[in-house]
């Protein structure tokens, strides 16, 4: 009669166990790419930055970019939404392919507004506009042609609901974001990322202008963000990166030294200068 739940009882029983570091890096090769970049080099003037990087950046997880300071994570960000267009003499080369539709993103004939319609940034410093709470919300939404308030309203409580700000600031939606606490406009700048549903979400260092309790806050969030969006970060903090991501990427020089698990890069790092920078060694 119960044949068939004693026989799954014994199959787990019977079932070895996996570590759960071979758990996440099997997890890990199963996720698809969100982002791969092929043989990107990119220069500011005659001044190359980045070097031959190849990287693949998994969908719905995150990734955390470390390396020390003047290494190119700054730049290597800034080329997946195209900000180095807003400079001038500054060069790509190479692909930074989306997926699943397969776009080059660095391609000229790539419109770089597209672009930063499907991929948000967050940046170290707070930067709110000084606009309303709502305003700030609405920003990307306005650009996009939604205007129905009933539309625009229940779409800014989402993203500020899903960068958990929404009860903090539920109140003060007509008062000006400059108004608010770091911690808050920085989680408002989040939310205004969020709301035109990014598929890839860039965080450049954003908590090193906040307290434990602010950074906390993001870090929470940005865990339950993977869930949706893939995420790339860049941090100082080796134990934010530890805590947060997924994977890890080591740079130095403009180039990519080593990507692999997190979990593998803070234990067992396959090169040295990995291993140096990670403990402190380094410089
Ligand atoms: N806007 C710019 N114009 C010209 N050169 C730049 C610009 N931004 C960065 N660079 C140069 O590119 C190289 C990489 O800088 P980048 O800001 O990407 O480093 P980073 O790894 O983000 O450093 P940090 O950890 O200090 O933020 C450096 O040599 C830097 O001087
Ligand atoms: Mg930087």
């Amino acid at each position: 009669m119960n044949t068939s739940m004693n026989t799954t009882l014994a199959e787990k029983a019977a079932t070895p166990t996996f570590s759960i570091a071979m758990e996440e890096r099997k997890v890990a090769a199963a996720s698809s790419a969100k982002a791969i970049a092929e043989k990107l080099d990119f220069w500011y003037g005659t001044n190359q930055a980045l070097k031959n990087i190849n990287l693949r950046i998994a969908e719905n997880h995150v990734t955390a970019l470390i390396g020390p300071s003047g290494c190119g994570k700054s730049t290597f960000l800034r080329c997946f939404n195209r900000m180095h267009d807003l400079q001038a003499d500054t060069k790509y080369s190479g692909s930074i392919m989306l997926h699943p539709e397969n776009i080059n993103l660095v391609a000229k004939e790539v419109d770089p507004i597209e672009v930063r319609m499907r991929i948000g940034m967050v940046f170290q410093k707070p930067n709110p506009f000084p606009k309303t709470v709502f305003e700030n919300v609405a920003y990307g939404l306005r650009l996009r042609g939604f205007s129905g308030r009933t539309e625009l309203a229940e779409r800014v409580e989402k993203a500020l609901r899903a960068a958990a700000i929404w009860d903090e600031v539920k109140d003060r939606m007509n008062e000006s974001a400059l108004a608010l606490s770091g911690g808050q406009m920085q989680r408002v700048c989040i939310a205004r990322a969020l709301a035109t549903e990014p598929e890839i979400l860039l965080f450049d260092e954003p908590t090193s202008a906040l307290d434990p309790i602010a950074t906390a806050k993001i870090e929470e969030l940005i865990t339950e963000l993977r869930q949706r969006v893939t995420v790339l970060i860049v941090t100082h903090n080796m134990q934010q990166a530890a805590r947060v991501s997924d994977f890890t990427a080591f740079m130095y020089l403009g180039e990519l030294v080593e990507v692999d698990a997190t979990a593998k890069i803070f234990t067992n790092p396959s090169k040295k200068a990995t291993e140096d920078y990670i403990t402190g060694r380094y410089g």
